[in-house]
């Protein structure tokens, strides 16, 4: 077992933290925000995690989890640095790595014997090679140290599970020790089977890149898929089981939604996208996957203003305000995103969250935004309920009760959690995403193009 720092202590650096503590490690987590690291002796989170409080507090009482803001002294006594703080997109959609190497020079400056050096940001393909360079630059002569990436495939919400039961553990190492170490400290997923892939540090770093880009190139396309669907009459959610029943294509993330959000794949589309253009590389493909997701949350405000016919003055509920469930994460949350753009089109926005209305109130997005008690209270005397994070207590609504308090019913689920035959036997005009009406029946039927003037013989 290793006597390990994290650095960042956020999402990623505290859930290493824990669980490398809960492996039985010895885990220091340290920031720079000297308040933070208080809060957290004290238990405090700096965020909501299911689960996540019990491991922290297993391990802190069982002194094996620490909390510091001396980066220094946590350096000299540790064999392993986790480097886990953010990399911010700058204007142009590239990361912003500067955290990064502001760590590493710290940790240079205190090398005093062989430490690993593991690069746990997301950072552009060339960030941990460009590291030796620069923490060689820092340190002492013939320090002895070697980097490694080690790229996190955490999902908030699911953080825990993700991280103690990964489907892979991706090392990025180029030194016998340094491949050992982490294979070591990493041993009790070995012992539940998971599979790991020693690398080099570049493919490392792009096998992180590559996979959230995938991800997101998987939503974006079912999203396009759901746009075809409400104008050709089919059901994406049919469309998508179908698909996804082809093992090469698979069923996960294929939920056509308000588009995605979140820490991640707005951040890593953008930033692979400006890597690539630096190699003078085309990524023709990501940059696609980005301009449909802003569309795809465009569509969102559209569909909410056409249900309530002239927006202006309209009062909606919006559901949900998390860029996905379970958590209070509001980073690129597509909730925020229309809720700017139905207070652009006049409409007035009432908003309900069960976790995340504390961090919402002081948002920008927010202002002139009011806030309910609940998912009732907030439709009371709306012309449409939208619910666009699928909270489970947003699942089961009590319909007639939702009816009864809203000046109109018309329920847009966005994330397709209601079967739209039951929504409409309980009064409501029901709008999904990429639930297409039958020939006929829809509104975009009847705006199908004419019939195409035939085509002249070619001679
Ligand atoms: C993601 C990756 O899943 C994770 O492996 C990586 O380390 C970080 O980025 P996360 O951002 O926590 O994790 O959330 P995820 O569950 O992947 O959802 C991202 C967004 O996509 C959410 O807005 C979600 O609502 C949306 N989404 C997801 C869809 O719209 N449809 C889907 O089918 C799946």
């Amino acid at each position: 077992m290793y006597d390990i720092t994290v650095v960042g202590t956020g999402y990623v650096g505290l859930v290493t933290g824990a669980c490398l503590a809960d492996f039985g490690n010895n885990v220091t987590c340290v920031d720079n925000d000297a308040a933070k690291v208080e809060r957290m002796k004290a238990l405090e989170l700096p965020f909501f995690e299911p689960g996540l409080p019990e491991i922290v507090a297993r391990n802190f009482n069982e002194g094996r989890l620490h909390f510091s803001s001396d980066l220094a002294g946590c350096v000299r006594d540790s064999q392993v640095v986790f480097i886990t703080v953010g990399t911010p997109p700058r204007a142009d959609g590239s990361a912003d790595t500067s955290q990064i190497y502001a760590v590493a020079k710290t940790v240079a400056q205190n090398l005093n014997g062989y430490k690993l050096v593991v690069q746990k940001s997301t950072a552009p393909v060339g960030t941990a090679r460009d590291l030796i360079g620069w923490i060689r630059k820092w340190a002492k002569k013939g320090a002895e140290f070697d980097v490694a990436s080690n790229p996190e495939f955490l999902r908030e919400g699911s953080a825990l599970e993700t991280t103690l039961r990964p489907d892979r553990t991706v090392i990025g190492a180029e030194s016998k020790k340094a491949v050992e170490i982490l294979r070591k400290i990493h041993k009790p997923l070995f012992l539940l089977e998971t599979p790991m892939i020693v690398t080099g540090l570049e493919s490392a770093e792009l096998i992180k890149y590559a996979s959230n880009c995938f991800l997101a190139t998987k939503i974006s396309f079912i999203n396009e898929m759901a746009n075809l669907c409400e104008a050709l009459g089919a059901d994406v959610q049919m469309v998508a089981r179908g698909m996804g029943m082809d093992g090469r294509i698979g069923k996960k993330f294929l939920h056509a939604g308000p588009g995605y959000g979140g820490s991640c794949f707005p951040k890593d589309t953008h930033a692979l996208s400006a890597f690539a253009k630096k190699a003078k590389v085309k990524s023709g493909i990501v940059d696609a996957v980005i301009a449909a997701n802003e569309h795809q949350m465009d569509r969102m405000v559209d569909k909410i203003c056409d249900a309530v016919g002239s927006p202006k003055g309209k009062k909606v509920a919006v559901l949900g305000l998390s860029f996905k469930p379970n958590t209070d994460d509001l980073r690129e949350a597509p909730p925020l995103y229309v809720i700017a753009g139905l207070k652009r089109r006049g409409v007035k926005v009432v908003a309900f969250d069960p976790i995340s209305m504390t961090k919402a109130e002081t948002l920008p997005e927010m202002r002139g935004v009011e806030l309910a008690a609940d998912a009732y209270d907030a439709a009371r005397g709306a012309h449409a309920v939208a619910i666009i994070t699928e909270w489970n207590e947003f699942r089961g609504m009590d319909l007639a009760r939702l009816k009864r308090v809203m000046k109109k019913p018309v329920l847009c689920d966005l994330r397709n959690i209601y079967e739209p035959a039951e929504v409409e036997a309980a009064g409501f005009v029901h709008v999904g995403v990429g639930k297409g009406r039958p020939a006929g029946a829809g509104k975009a039927r009847k705006a199908a193009p004419k019939k195409a003037t035939p085509k002249r013989k070619k001679r």
